[in-house]
Order: C-alpha cells, then sequence, then structure tokens
C-alpha cells in the first residue's frame, strides 16, 4: 500500500496567515530548523495509479500539483483521485472539494450520516456541489466493519466512530454524536499490512486502541503537545480536549499511548503551528526520537 502525505499540518497550516507565534515568526524568519505545511489530508493507493483522497483540505489544489502520481493520465479531463473519505466535516478537511468542482463525474464520497448532514447545513457544500459535479454519498459504517471502494483494487477500509468534535458551527459542537469524527483501517488485502489513520482523536476508547494495536503504522492526531498550548502561545484560550485532541504530553497523552505499541511506524500528523515539535532542535522533538515517534511532513510517502 502506498500513503502520500499531502498536508501535515493542523488547521491554518504552517506558517498560518495571521499569527506572529514563535513557532510561524521564526519560520518566516528563518531562524527555526523546520518545514512549512500545508492542511490536513492524506491518500492511498494499492496500484499508485487509483487513489483514495482522505479529506479535501483547502490546499488541494497546491498538494495535488506537487503529486504527479495523480495527475490526469487518460483523456483531457481526468485524475487520479478516485474517491473521497472524509474523517468529519471541519473547515481544514472539506473546504477542498470546492476546488474539485470541476470534476466530469459526481464526486465519490465516503463520510457518516453526521458529517452529510453538517455538508448539507450548516456548511452546505453538498447542495451547492450539486450546480456543479454532484455528489455520490456513501455511507461509512461506525461498527469497524469494513468496506471496498469500487476501482480501487486489493484495498479495504474499516471505520468506527471516535471521540473528538464536529466543527465549531455543527449543531453538534457541544452535543457529540457518534459518527462526528470517524478514524479508519486500511488494509491491503493481498498482503494484510494496516495503516491506521485518525488526524482528530481526543479520546483512546478500548477500540480505538485495539485498532492501533491491530496497525503496522499508525498516523495519529499531532496537533498538540500541551493541553494549554495556545495560550502558552499567546493566541487564544481553547484547549486541546476541548478542540477534540489529544495532547502528545503528560500521563495519558499521545506519546505514553504511542511508546505502548507493536507499530513498525508511528507518526503524528495534523500538527498545530504553535506545537514545539514543528521545531527540529527543541527538546520535545528530541523526546519524540528517542521514543521512535514520528511527524509527519508534506510530501511524506510510506510503502505498507
Ligand atoms: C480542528 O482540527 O480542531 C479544526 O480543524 C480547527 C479549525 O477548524 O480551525
Ligand atoms: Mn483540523
Ligand atoms: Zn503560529
Amino acid at each position: 500500500m502506498k500513503v502520500r502525505v499531502l498536508g501535515s499540518g493542523a488547521g491554518g497550516g504552517f506558517p498560518q496567515w495571521n499569527c506572529n507565534c514563535h513557532n510561524c515568526a521564526r519560520l518566516r524568519q528563518g531562524s527555526l530548523r523546520g518545514s512549512p505545511r500545508t492542511q490536513s489530508s492524506i491518500a492511498v493507493s494499492s496500484d499508485g495509479a487509483h487513489w483514495v483522497l482522505f479529506n479535501a483540505s483547502p490546499d488541494i489544489r497546491t498538494q495535488l500539483e506537487h503529486f504527479p502520481a495523480a495527475y490526469p493520465r487518460h483523456g483531457v479531463r481526468d485524475s487520479g483521485i478516485k474517491a473521497i473519505i472524509l474523517i468529519d466535516s471541519q473547515i481544514d478537511h472539506t473546504t477542498g472539494l470546492l476546488t474539485l468542482r470541476e470534476s466530469t463525474r459526481p464526486l465519490e464520497i465516503y463520510c457518516s450520516e453526521m458529517v452529510r448532514q453538517d455538508l448539507s447545513t450548516g456548511f452546505p457544500l453538498f447542495p451547492l456541489l450539486e450546480h456543479y459535479c454532484g455528489v455520490n454519498y456513501h455511507p461509512v459504517p461506525l461498527d469497524g466493519s469494513g468496506f471496498t471502494i469500487p476501482g480501487i483494487e486489493d484495498l479495504r477500509f474499516y471505520s468506527h466512530a471516535l471521540k473528538s468534535k464536529a466543527p465549531p458551527y455543527s449543531p453538534h459542537r457541544q452535543a457529540p454524536h457518534d459518527g462526528d469524527n470517524i478514524g479508519v483501517i486500511v488494509e491491503r488485502i493481498s498482503t494484510g499490512r494496516k495503516l491506521y489513520y485518525a488526524p482528530g482523536l481526543g479520546e483512546i476508547e478500548p477500540h480505538v486502541r485495539a485498532a492501533m494495536e491491530s496497525a503496522d503504522c499508525v498516523l495519529v492526531d499531532g496537533t498538540f503537545w500541551h493541553q494549554d498550548e495556545m495560550e502558552r502561545a499567546g493566541v487564544c484560550a481553547k484547549l486541546a480536549l476541548e478542540m477534540g485532541h489529544l495532547p502528545q504530553a503528560g500521563p495519558g497523552g499521545m506519546v505514553e499511548v504511542l511508546k505502548a505499541l507493536p507499530a513498525a511506524r508511528k507518526i503524528l500528523i495534523h500538527i498545530n503551528n504553535t506545537n514545539p515539535i514543528l521545531d527540529e532542535d527543541s527538546a520535545e522533538r528530541k523526546t519524540l526520537e528517542a521514543a521512535a515517534i514520528e511527524v509527519a511532513y508534506d510530501g511524506l510517502e510510506l510503502d505498507l
């Protein structure tokens, strides 16, 4: 299975347009050892030609332009992106659907009923896209059972509900429903090798831990190091867990969770611009290195 990280940053990307925090300011000045990051998305494929996109980031046009494997090949209008799985309805995961409106066939979108509702009401991308390419909505299971996608050979997807957060615009923001956010295991059928993807993950419930333990590679929520990181950075008072993101530091934090897993590769993704791990010389980055935990970057490719 091939995995391409299209965007490894959280909402806003790195640097964020209006942010002058310790990280964003130093990246612009050239005094931070680290790389810019576009917003959250990956693509997966078994044959390198037919790809499933996970999330459609506001940066998708640039991300696809830097990804030759998904360039159009057949006829004047085409793409290697054959279907889209949305793990939630957050702005950083869905706004790129607008950029895909030139598609000559309806977008094949796999998501939960909760996400379909958000994208039909509070952020009505689905009805809006009916005036362009249209959308074929495919509901995904929330109980961990598997599904396949026509035209995507040799991959099976297993989706389950997560505790994270619906977007601020959603009526579910303070009233969580199963399916506001999902985690997905992607299995290559012929080899049994598995990726676990959950860029927005607030709580390691037993079914989540089991999914993580079953995977050869985990690609999970790396948004914040500290629970109060945005307050420390002086940008706002929102807490990591309030936003549905399990911080990395401390007892029960993501570093501790990842350390206990058997996976050959443990990779943080959806990194917020305030996170000290973006600085490759930081003490926090050294802590990750000592624990064999990687930090995803734009363009990272995995072969599972
Ligand atoms: C999140 O991951 O919490 C959201 O994408 C934040 C946002 O929409 O800016
Ligand atoms: Mn996000
Ligand atoms: Zn910043």
